[in-house]
């Protein structure tokens, strides 16, 4: 007792000694959380169903940043009862696995995003984006009718997958080749879509932008959109096992 009491003492009254015991305690704890990290593939675990976006998505999904829609928009639907009721299941990790940059956000001008597929049709996607106050009169959000009068125009799409590639996200070699092929066959209902359809399950081929005969960035803005929480049954018995595990029941 009396032992122990003197050592503490030494250590209090001991500036450099208490500092490296401060050092020594922390780094332990550091130590502890990370790390695990280096010796871990991932820290997500993979859901069936999340694959990498087609090469219409993905040019949607950049019209998306470019314009700024984030600002307003989250992607990241919280577990509390609220969220689930008004937007649907809860965000999973993986869900956005190949999001680069992630599009979770900070601002909720407007709803949340991320399980927006397949709520409306594509008419009232595209009434909205050019006019929204014609369908929410009292709404906020800006017009962007010009998108649908652009020309969707991405110089190298097989470059775009490819420096995905680079950081993590799995595009096959055949991807990056068929990636300008596959841009266009989405949305035109005259192409032969079967090979993208087998390498993208669940991609939705049609023309989005009311507007068959040309490919504009309107039909990539609502191919993304569409396809937001699409991609995962997370009612499904595989989805709730992984859960179960993710929660450690
Ligand atoms: C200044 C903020 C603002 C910006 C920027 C903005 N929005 Fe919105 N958005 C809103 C508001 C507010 C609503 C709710 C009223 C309405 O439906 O118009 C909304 C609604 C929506 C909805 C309907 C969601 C639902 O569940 O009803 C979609 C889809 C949408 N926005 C997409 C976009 C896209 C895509 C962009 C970028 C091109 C964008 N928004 C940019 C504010 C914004």
């Amino acid at each position: 007792m009396t032992t122990m009491t003197e050592r503490h003492k030494t250590l209090e009254k001991n500036v450099t000694l208490l500092g490296i015991a401060a050092l020594v305690t922390v780094a332990i704890g550091g130590i502890v959380e990370i790390a695990p990290l280096f010796w871990i593939d991932n820290t997500i675990e993979k859901v069936d169903g999340v694959r990498p976006y087609t090469p219409l998505e993905q040019a949607g999904r950049d019209i998306y940043v470019r314009e700024g829609c984030y600002t307003c928009h989250s992607q990241m639907i919280r577990p509390f009862r609220d969220e689930v009721e008004r937007y649907g299941h809860y965000s999973l990790a993986a869900e956005s696995m190949y999001d680069h940059p992630f599009q979770w956000g900070s601002k909720r001008t407007g709803p949340d995003l991320a399980r927006v597929g397949g709520r409306y049709s594509d008419e009232w996607h595209v009434q909205h984006l050019r006019n929204p106050q014609s369908v929410v009169p009292e709404s906020v959000m800006p017009q962007y009718g010009f998108l649908a009068d652009q020309d969707l125009e991405v110089p190298d799409i097989a470059a775009n997958l490819t420096s995905l590639r680079r950081v993590g996200v799995p595009y096959t070699e055949r991807d990056v080749e068929m990636a300008m092929a596959d841009l266009k066959a989405q949305a035109d209902p005259e192409a032969d879509a079967d090979d993208l359809a087998a390498r993208y399950p669940k991609a939705q081929i049609r023309d989005f932008d009311g507007n068959p005969s040309r490919l504009t960035e309107m039909d990539a803005l609502v191919a993304y959109l569409q396809m937001l929480g699409t991609l995962v049954d997370v009612n499904g018995a595989a989805a709730q096992e992984e859960l179960a595990s993710e929660q450690g029941r």
